[in-house]
């Protein structure tokens, strides 16, 4: 109920400004914290905009001061922040980790994802906010309230994996970015990016995990009838790391340089895996007319099957005659 949420959001948003100080102003904080963003290149302005944090390297400092400021047991529980143990006592689910608060798209910190210092494989590298009534991982976009002006603008969304790639990138003036961080692309947040603009471009991580979520996110957003395209990063790149090295107009140059649609994205990615091989290559060319089932907009999905049929050097009419029983198979 609205009271509870509104509780919730107040326990986050003190959180946010918990860590956010200590980032800032106790020594642990600047030390490892604050020295590590800087490492990374934040700015000073980045830090503030998005109120990234530091959680002291203890069991119960942020617990503690917490329930001190008379905040309730059970909602540092519900938001997350706080862990029960077997004897009813609290500890810091967050400890010795930068923090990334969450914003609703109207501004609300309503979740953290935070991120280790070590490079430890054993530990989880993010730890993100469980799911609770003000957060529901599959309805929200990492960025969006940063970003929805500019989607508008610009008409259309970047998406891209992580937390660090929507700040380096919206650090680098190209502020139309967000993350579906913490969760694979889901239609929710499609719709979401939908109530901006129909055009999302995707740029993920250059690794092979990267092209997956980008083949599933490609079909998703077309079954949601939003335009998509797809720009691919070096194999070991990700867009926070390509900014931070070519800089915001090498970004823009790469991203011109290698949008491509979604058929031209499929067509290479599975000729290349094809080869010569006919029997493969009849089967590339199923699972793009497959793709281009999922458009809503009919004339839009006979336009790619023009440029499949001329990519592909198949006559259209078998491709179109293909299209049609797919389609008649969902209906
Ligand atoms: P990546 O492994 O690509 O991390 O995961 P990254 O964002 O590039 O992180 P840096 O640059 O090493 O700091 C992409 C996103 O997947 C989610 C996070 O949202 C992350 O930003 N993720 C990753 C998790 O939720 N948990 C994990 O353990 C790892
Ligand atoms: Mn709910
Ligand atoms: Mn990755
Ligand atoms: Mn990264
Ligand atoms: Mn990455």
């Amino acid at each position: 109920e609205d009271n509870r949420r509104e509780s919730l959001m107040i326990v986050t948003g003190y959180a946010a400004k918990f860590f956010h100080d200590s980032l800032l102003e106790t020594e642990e904080g600047k030390n490892i914290g604050l020295s590590y963003f800087k490492e990374r290149g934040f700015t000073n302005e980045t830090i503030k905009k998005f109120e990234l944090g530091y959680s002291p390297d203890q069991w119960e400092a942020f617990t503690s001061q917490a329930l001190k400021e008379g905040y309730q047991q059970q909602f540092l529980e519900e938001s997350g922040l706080s862990v029960k143990r077997d004897n009813g006592s609290l500890y810091d689910r967050y400890r010795g980790r930068v923090m990334f608060p969450i914003h609703s798209f109207t501004g609300r910190v309503i979740a953290f994802g935070g991120r280790t210092l070590k490079n430890d494989k054993s530990v989880p590298k993010y730890v993100n906010s469980p799911e609770s009534e003000i957060y529901h991982k599959s309805n929200v976009l990492y960025g969006l309230y940063f970003a929805k002006k500019a989607i508008r603008e610009e008409d259309n969304c970047f998406l891209v994996e992580g937390y660090a790639d929507v700040l380096s990138v919206h650090q680098a003036g190209i502020e139309n970015v967000v993350a579906s961080s913490g969760t694979s692309l889901t239609v929710e947040q499609i719709r979401l990016i939908g109530r901006f603009t129909k055009n999302i471009t995707i740029l993920y991580d250059g690794d092979a995990a990267g092209i997956k979520a980008s083949l599933r996110g490609l079909d998703m957003i077309l079954e949601e009838g939003l335009n998509v395209k797809v720009v691919l990063f070096p194999d070991g790149h990700d867009p926070d790391s390509y900014v931070r090295n070519f800089g915001t107009s090498g970004f823009k140059k790469h991203i011109e340089d290698n949008k491509k649609d979604f058929i031209l994205y499929k067509t290479d990615i599975l000729l290349k895996e094809a080869g010569n091989d006919p029997i493969k290559k009849a089967e590339v060319i199923r699972e793009i007319v497959e793709s281009v089932a999922k458009i809503p907009d009919s004339i839009k999905a006979s336009v790619f099957i023009k440029e499949c049929s001329y990519l592909l050097q198949i006559d259209e009419r078998a491709l179109l005659s293909e299209l049609n029983k797919m389609r008649m198979a969902k209906a």
